[in-house]
């Protein structure tokens, strides 16, 4: 949807965190029937990163948002929004913003969660860019944060091993030349994918019993080959989309930063958009897929290397459960 409005937003700071505890293959060679060869061939995974267990979502969230603030120069009492996108709540309710804005600190503001799973960054994003166009706010703080780890079937080689841990934010301010910050982007649903990829237990339909635990429903479980599929057609579509919608071309980009879900699907996305990989934003080597933390940990972590700079066009990517897919064209501002 191409904006129409008077007031355009714009990324003017960046932050993330990893937790320090490093998952490597090796590790599940020993519980599970597979191997560190398997792992980085199939997913381009080589380790990934866990929180420890008495530690929450919004405990990465608040470092991330932390190293925003400071990026800005600014405090939480100049928030006016904060927009969570999270598939691990640090509990079904309250949810996390209003967690977080305690945490931080911010006064007299509003926020809410979610629920996009790895595409709830930009679906938190293009929210945020919403309430930005409004004209009635001004710093809205969107933020992508998941702990996998607390829903990972352990036993289950077809998933435990692709997940990670981390955190994600950015904040949205308003900009006057339309020309600048979040210029376009496409979202989109399909329930019909939810048989796909989900958590079943815990919710209305599956409330948490002993039966449910003894079921492992609590935790995620995926048709890992029909959601590739899928996951493939649908990002790459949607990337291409956005370039012809807008007349540009690969070579006019300057990174794609696709969700980073499985290497080769990444790959899949790039060539269809005729970008080299040298384009590409890529950490699902050091972090695996951290759902709604991939897209900004890896946009700050660019950012902080210096390898992100003002007037670069970015394409944000993403394809989720749901499903949940997208992207996000954007001229970076600073
Ligand atoms: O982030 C949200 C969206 N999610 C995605 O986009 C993930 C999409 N899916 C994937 O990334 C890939 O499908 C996986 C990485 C999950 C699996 O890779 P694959 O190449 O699609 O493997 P597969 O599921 O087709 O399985 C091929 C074989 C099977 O064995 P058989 O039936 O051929 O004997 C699996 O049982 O690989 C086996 N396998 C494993 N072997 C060793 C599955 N997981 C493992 C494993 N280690 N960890």
């Amino acid at each position: 949807m191409q904006n129409s409005a008077r007031i355009n937003a714009k990324i003017t700071s960046v932050g993330h965190y990893v937790p320090d505890f490093v998952i490597d293959n090796k590790f599940f060679e020993g519980i599970l029937d597979t191997s560190d060869e398997w792992i980085t061939e199939r997913t381009g995974i080589k380790e990934r990163r866990w929180l420890t267990a008495d530690k929450p979502t919004s405990f990465m969230a608040e470092k991330a948002i932390k190293q925003v603030l400071e990026n800005r120069g600014i405090g939480p009492e100049d928030i006016d929004m904060i927009i969570v996108g999270t598939v691990t709540p640090d509990m079904i309710y309250p949810s996390t913003a209003c967690l977080l804005q305690e945490k931080i600190g911010a006064k007299n503001i509003w926020g809410f969660d979610i629920l996009a799973a790895c595409s709830g960054f930009i679906f938190a994003l293009i929210n945020g860019v919403q309430f930005i166009q409004s004209g009635n706010f001004k710093k809205v703080l969107v933020v992508g944060a998941d702990k996998m780890s607390a829903i990972l079937n352990i036993q289950d080689r077809n998933s435990a091993i692709l997940f990670g841990d981390a955190a994600g934010a950015v904040l949205l301010e308003p900009e006057e030349d339309k020309n600048e910050g979040i210029l376009d982007w496409i979202m989109n649903i399909d329930g019909s994918g939810a048989k796909n990829l989900f958590q079943l237990g815990g919710g209305s339909l599956h409330p948490a019993s002993h039966q449910t635990v003894d079921d492992r429903m609590h935790f995620v479980y995926q048709e890992g080959r029909t959601v590739f599929k899928d996951a493939v057609k649908g990002m790459a579509d949607v990337s291409y989309d956005i370039l012809e919608e807008n007349n540009l071309k690969g070579k006019d980009v300057a990174w794609l930063v696709p969700h980073q879900a499985n290497h080769r699907i990444i790959t899949a996305t790039a060539e269809r958009m005729g970008l080299s990989m040298d384009k590409v934003m890529v950490n699902i080597n050091k972090y695996g897929n951290t759902t709604a933390g991939t897209i900004p940990t890896c946009i700050s972590e660019y950012w902080q290397a210096g390898k992100v700079n003002k007037g670069d066009y970015l394409v944000l990517s993403s394809f989720g459960a749901g499903y949940t897919w997208g992207s996000v064209l954007l001229k970076w501002s600073y």
